[in-house]
């Protein structure tokens, strides 16, 4: 931190470990989140933007002047702009037409190319939101598909920052590290290195009602998925990046519980996170039940209320969609 940065790639990762006094007192465990919206485009995803580009740029795949393309529900396209932007290269990306409008503005101010998927397609359809990407870069000439669900590159990039930052900001004193698990990047790639340090460590996963990955986890069983409001949380599908033999356990959290958790974290805390940092909350005080008292428990604030203004922090949009 005490020095010149060269450019605002050198401004991601090293973000806070902070302890939640307050949920920490109430429960007699450490509570601790790591604040990932201190990266310079507000969320997590800033990491594996930067080193998937940089990996595929090592290996040949991207030819200069490409135009990256990905499906994202926001925080990875923010952080593919600034690479993007940066190293002289395209953005396109596949939302889905349910994204909050802060994310929309904030790409579009960014010069992002947005193609929109119908979110009440079935994820079968070959115009969904997780087939439509690699068309649109099949389809675009010098189109690169990063596939961040599928790209190991992205849990890669969880094991060579975010989870050696969170072993030494905990002095390598941790019982149980819990994430939501969104293309299993972060859960994934953090549990390598942390039961790599220490095997004792239990690793647990957040999912959002609808999505198939607690089922597929406790019973084998693939459900048919239903949709949710919480963003960056659950798939439709089974996805390359989550490692579910580094888990040791999933949850499952309903919207309306994520929600409640999310603003009631501003107000305890002060932390004025997004959505799905109330369900990481909700998992460490759920674990904190069973643990007892003494254990220690990290888990991520992946990204900003910034995000969220006109949908979890307005009492109109939670009204409309039945949330309180
Ligand atoms: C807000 C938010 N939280 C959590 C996640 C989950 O992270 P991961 O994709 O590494 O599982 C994402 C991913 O899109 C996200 O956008």
């Amino acid at each position: 931190m005490n020095r010149i940065y060269e450019s605002m790639l050198e401004g991601i990762g090293g973000t806070p470990l902070i302890r939640l006094s307050s949920y920490s007192e109430e429960s007699g465990c450490g509570i601790f989140a790591k604040l990932e919206f201190a990266n310079p485009m507000g969320s997590i995803k800033d990491r594996i933007a930067k080193h998937m580009v940089e990996a595929a740029e090592r290996d040949g795949r991207i030819k200069p002047g490409a135009t990256i393309v990905d499906n994202s529900s926001g925080n990875t396209a923010l952080g593919l702009a600034m690479v993007c932007a940066l190293k002289g290269y395209k953005l396109k990306i596949v939302i889905r037409d349910t994204l909050s409008p802060e994310k929309i503005k904030f790409l579009k101010a960014l010069g992002v190319e947005l193609v929109y998927a119908d979110t009440s397609l079935p994820p079968e359809s070959p115009r969904s939101y997780n087939n439509l990407a690699p068309q649109v870069a099949a389809e675009t000439p010098g189109g690169f598909y990063l596939d961040q669900h599928n790209n190991r590159e992205n849990n890669a990039a969880h094991t060579l920052t975010t989870g050696p930052e969170i072993w030494r900001q905990m002095e390598g004193r941790i019982d149980v590290f819990i994430a939501g698990i969104g293309t299993g990047g972060t859960i994934s790639g953090v549990a390598r290195f942390l039961k790599e340090k220490d095997p004792r460590i239990k690793v647990v996963g957040i999912d959002p009602a609808g999505s198939i990955f607690y089922d597929y986890f406790h019973s084998k069983t693939l459900v048919r998925p239903s949709p949710y409001l919480m963003e960056g949380l659950g798939d439709e599908f089974l996805i390359g990046c989550v490692e579910f033999d580094l888990i040791d356990d999933i949850l499952r959290i309903d919207d309306r519980t994520a929600f409640r958790m999310t603003k009631e974290l501003a107000r305890r805390e002060a932390i004025f996170a997004g959505g799905s940092s109330g369900a990481a909350l909700w998992g460490a005080l759920e674990v904190a039940k069973r643990t007892g008292p003494g254990a220690r428990i990290a888990t991520i604030f992946a990204d900003s209320a910034n995000r969220y203004l006109s949908t979890i922090y307005s009492d109109a949009w939670l009204t409309e969609k039945g949330m309180i």
